[in-house]
Order: structure tokens, then sequence, then C-alpha cells
């Protein structure tokens, strides 16, 4: 074991806060079997007491310590994409403390792909880190509540300071957005049920369990995906943030300017002579890449100093629903500093 799993091993052991990275994103770690450990995490992000945490496990023989009554559909997703960025949603065992499930009955768990948080989680398991059999690490996303995901161990710094005892630095997060979660805690009367859209997509789901999860409703646009029961504003830049159809950037882009307003401008199809008054960051014009790069240019554009970011909008087909979410969100919650 190197020197920083050691010591996040004997921090975690000890209650304290370890920042770590996975593929999706930086998550805030802490012993989900230890409820003031777990209270932790809520002070040190700002976040509400009764919204649920994700247990990290180190491995798929972890999952019936935390859950009960699992469904076949559970096994065969934990099989064929853990370690990966796929939530699910159990009925909890009763050793689960309700710190971690927000009050609920259920509890969400992953097994992450980042090397470096698979390495702590091991290194937690075989160090006989938790409580009553139960070992897992809880870790939402490594921001303030409601503000962008870290995807870099900097943002880590820049949202939390010294509130975290130690980030371990795995370098920019592969996926680059938060992971699908998918609610199976509903017995095998009811369809699963798409909460939160990511990387691994209905589609992919419904080949391994042979049905389609249901999705969530259809937003007031009526195309994008919202998450039943969670708050639209999330993921969201301090500085007021729009979504043009890229046939009116050069039209709002010039309104603004004129307006005096200093802006930065989210593309990802190439603008030509198209300037903004202040910075521009091209995302790639495929799904993946643009995910990949989302949150650390929405990051970079919130801190350049701008009094609008205008994000061209992206296309609506099928494998950008997951980006669509996240912008949706982003632009509702933006601005509120
Ligand atoms: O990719 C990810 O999932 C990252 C990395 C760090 O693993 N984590 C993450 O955690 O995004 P967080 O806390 O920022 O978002 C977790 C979401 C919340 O919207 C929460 O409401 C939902 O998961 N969730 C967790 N447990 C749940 C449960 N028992 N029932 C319903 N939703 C749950
Ligand atoms: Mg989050």
């Amino acid at each position: 074991m190197t020197q920083d799993y050691a010591r996040a091993v004997s921090l975690l052991k000890a209650g304290e806060l370890v920042a770590f990275p996975t593929e999706t994103v930086y998550g805030l770690g802490a012993d989900a079997a230890n409820p003031e450990a777990v209270a932790r995490i809520f002070a040190a992000k700002g976040r509400p007491a009764d919204h649920p945490l994700i247990v990290h496990l180190p491995g798929v023989a972890h999952l019936d310590q935390w859950a009960l009554n699992i469904p076949a559909a559970a096994w065969q997703l934990a099989e064929a994409f853990w370690p990966g960025p796929l939530t699910l949603i159990l009925k909890r065992a009763p050793a689960v403390p309700y710190a971690v499930t927000g009050g609920q009955e259920t509890v969400g768990l992953r097994v992450p792909a980042h090397p470096v948080a698979l390495e702590l989680l091991r290194a937690y398991a075989q160090a006989g880190g938790g409580r009553g059999g139960l070992c897992g690490i809880a870790g939402p996303s490594a921001n303030r509540f409601g503000r962008i995901s870290p995807t870099d161990a900097a943002h880590v710094h820049e949202e939390l300071g010294e509130a975290v005892a130690l980030v371990l630095d795995g370098g920019p997060c592969q996926v680059g957005i938060e992971s699908t979660i998918i609610d199976l805690s509903r017995g095998n009367d009811l369809p699963p049920r798409l909460l939160r859209p990511g990387h691994i997509t209905p589609e992919q789901i419904a080949a391994v369990i042979g049905v389609l999860p249901e999705l969530p409703a259809a937003g007031q646009d009526g195309s994008t995906p919202r998450v039943a029961g969670s708050l639209d504003a999330h993921y969201a830049p301090l500085t007021p943030m729009r979504l043009v159809a890229t046939a009116r950037l050069a039209e709002v882009l010039a309104g603004l300017k004129a307006d005096g307003k200093c802006c930065g401008l989210l593309a990802h199809t190439l603008q030509k002579g198209l300037v903004p008054t202040h910075s521009l960051r091209q995302l790639p014009d495929q799904p993946e890449g643009y995910a990949r790069g989302l949150y650390a240019a929405l990051r970079e554009l919130d801190l350049a100093g701008n009094d609008v970011i205008v994000v061209e909008a992206i296309p609506s087909a099928d494998g950008w629903a997951a980006v669509a979410d996240r912008l949706c969100r982003a632009a509702c919650g933006s601005g509120t500093a």
C-alpha cells in the first residue's frame, strides 16, 4: 500500500473525509457505515440531510451485505457493468444507516471503475474498514451542493478547500458526468426505473435485462428527461447561463455585446467568424467527448469573469440525453450565487 492509500485508510477509519477520483467525477468519501463520518459529508457540501448518498463498494461480492431482496436484474447489471458508471438503487439491508440513505428504505450502490478508487476501496476492506460487516465508502460528487461536479483534483480543492482531509489525485475523469442511476427497488412486478441518465444508456440496460427501464417524465420542452423527485437546479455555474440554438448564436451574442455584456461561449460546432466578447471553449461534437470536457469548460467559463455564459444547444439525438439533462439543470440553477 503506498503512503497515500495508507493515509486515506486511516483517515476514513477515523471518520474523516477523503476525496477520490472515479471514472465519472471525483467523490467526497467517508465510511458509509459510520453515521458521524457521513454527517461530515453533508456539512462539507452544505447538502440537505434528506438527500441520499451513493455507496461505493470494493466489488460485487459486497452487494448482499448492503441490500435485501436483490432481483436477478440487479445481479445481471452488476455483472455486465461493474466496475463502471452504473448505480443500482435497491432495498437497504437493516444494518445500513439511515444517515447514508437520507432516511429512505433504499440504498444506492456502485463499484467504480477508476483504478485509484478501486485500490482505495480494496485497501479499506483489507484493513478491516467499515462496521458490522458493512464495508463501503459513501461518496457524493465532491462539490458544494448544487454546483459543478469536479472532474479534476484541483476542482475539489477549489470547491471544498480545508473541509477535506486528503484528496487522492487520479488525473482528469474519463467519463466526466455522473453515473447512470437505475431503481430496482420496486419489486419484480414493476419495471426498473431510470432516475438519472448517464454514460450507460437505457438501451444498453435493456440489452442485459430484456426490459427497457421506465424513463423519467419529459421536461417542459418535451424532450429532456428529468429525475423524478429531484431538484431541477444542479451542476450550476454562478454566472447566468443560457442555452441558444446554433442558428441564433450570432444574433444573441451581438445583442449581449451591444448591451455591454461580457460573454463566454461554449460551442461544439465550428463557429466561423463568431467571436464572443470574452472567452470561447470548444467541446467535441460527439456526446462522449463533450461529456468528458463539459464540467471543466463550464468551471473555466464561470471563473473567467463573464456576465453571461452562452451555451450552444446540443443535438436532440438519443446519445446526447445525459448531456442534455446536465445542461438543462445547469442553466436552471445558474446565476444563483
Ligand atoms: O458518478 C457518480 O454517481 C458520482 C461518483 C462520485 O460516484 N456520485 C454522485 O453522487 O453523483 P451524488 O450524491 O452527487 O448524486 C447521487 C444521486 C443523488 O441525486 C441522489 O438523490 C441519488 O443519487 N440517490 C442516491 N441514493 C438514492 C436512493 N436510495 N434513492 C434514490 N436516489 C438516490
Ligand atoms: Mg452531485
